[in-house]
């Protein structure tokens, strides 16, 4: 099942807000409604969302007539500028649409039609998705050489096909390694607020056959205590030159209990994720969210009138709570700040 594909000139995107009950496509033939669809995890997870909104600029420029290449151009940027600022913490996000910007630079724009630019910008939205699919394999093909036969894998919200153009990257590694001939399982914290561990990677790990088991977040410690798990692996939202990485909320709990029981704690991600400009974990930029996701739970009221509430999205894991970082390029280990800066040439 694709994560989203274009059709006929428009988007079509797995509506991620109502799995696993219905399977749906939401239909985007206007870039606001993947700025909204984005806002609204309609599609989540930050190579998803990098890939969605590459193509929503070229719905936005669909839109109106152009005279000249210059107004083109000055409209491609006004619009980027728009759906990157849709959810402030996946970077994936900002450079899908640096690079469809940049293609532009490249190709010497003013020289091309609106026309031609146009269709010179889907050809990209098409390879950025193509490459997302292939470095996830390639994701998977690295990681899968660090899970031992039998493994028991506790993952945190959803890092699987539904968090990236295909494939996925922590779900990817656990693929690979069921593809490997490795009979292995999987925990999957149901991940509060808004539960993508119980309704997505559950969700996916069913339909592909791997054996996985639901547990609430506040279950980690306990299932780590009984000897039950024997590696997690995460994706991540953005990757901080030394190594620190935001990933979904509760990932910093779960990698802090993870070293208190040695266990390895691994990220899995797209070099795309890696943001050498940011140095530290604490220079990311947390989205807050609306307060409804933590007093609801699927619609329901579940706290009083008037509680207050902090709804952060996203936590960041310190650098030396992380064992390695599985990217498309290889296995990452410490010290990060040197690895990673090699990698990324
Ligand atoms: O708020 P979400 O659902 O977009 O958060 C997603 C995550 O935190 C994922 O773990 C991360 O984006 C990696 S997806 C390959």
């Amino acid at each position: 099942m694709d994560t989203m594909r274009w059709e006929k000139d428009s988007l079509l995107l797995l509506d991620q807000t109502k799995l696993p009950q219905k399977v749906e496509y939401l239909k985007c033939k206007d870039y606001q409604t993947v700025a909204k669809a984005i806002r609204d995890l309609s599609v989540r997870g930050a190579p998803a969302i990098g890939v969605a909104a590459a193509y929503g600029l070229v719905l936005g420029l669909s839109e109106k007539q152009f005279n000249t290449s210059e107004d083109f151009i000055a409209e491609a940027k006004r619009i980027a500028r728009e759906l990157w600022l849709t959810r402030p913490t996946a970077v994936n996000l900002r450079w899908a649409l640096e690079r469809m910007l940049q293609k532009m630079n490249e190709a010497n724009a003013a020289s091309l039609t609106p026309a031609q630019l146009k269709n010179m910008l889907l050809q990209e939205a098409h390879a950025i998705l193509s490459d997302d699919v292939n470095a996830n394999k390639a994701i998977g093909n690295y990681g899968e050489k660090l899970i031992p036969d039998m493994a028991r894998i506790l993952t945190h919200c959803n890092a699987g096909a539904l968090a990236t153009a295909g494939y996925g990257t922590a779900l990817g590694v656990i693929r690979a390694a069921k593809e490997a001939g490795k009979e292995i399982s999987v925990f999957a914290d149901e991940t509060r607020p808004l539960l993508q561990g119980a309704r997505l990677t559950a969700w996916e790990m069913v339909q592909e056959k791997i054996p996985v088991t639901l547990i609430t977040d506040n279950m980690a410690a306990s299932l780590m205590a009984q000897q039950m798990v024997d590696l997690v692996i995460v994706g991540a939202d953005r990757i901080a030159s030394n190594g620190d990485t935001a990933n979904k909320i509760g990932t910093y709990g779960v990698a802090l209990l993870a070293r208190e029981h040695k266990i390895p704690f691994y990220v899995a991600a797209p070099v795309s994720t890696v943001d050498l400009k940011i140095k530290q974990g604490k220079d990311i930029p947390i989205e807050e969210r609306n307060y409804l996701e933590v007093t609801h739970i699927l619609g329901q009221m579940i706290a009083p009138e008037g509680v207050k509430v902090w709804n952060p999205a996203f936590d960041v894991t310190p650098n030396l709570l992380i064992t390695a970082i599985i990217t498309e390029r290889g296995v990452i280990t410490p010290p990060y700040d040197k690895n990673l800066a090699l990698i990324m040439g």
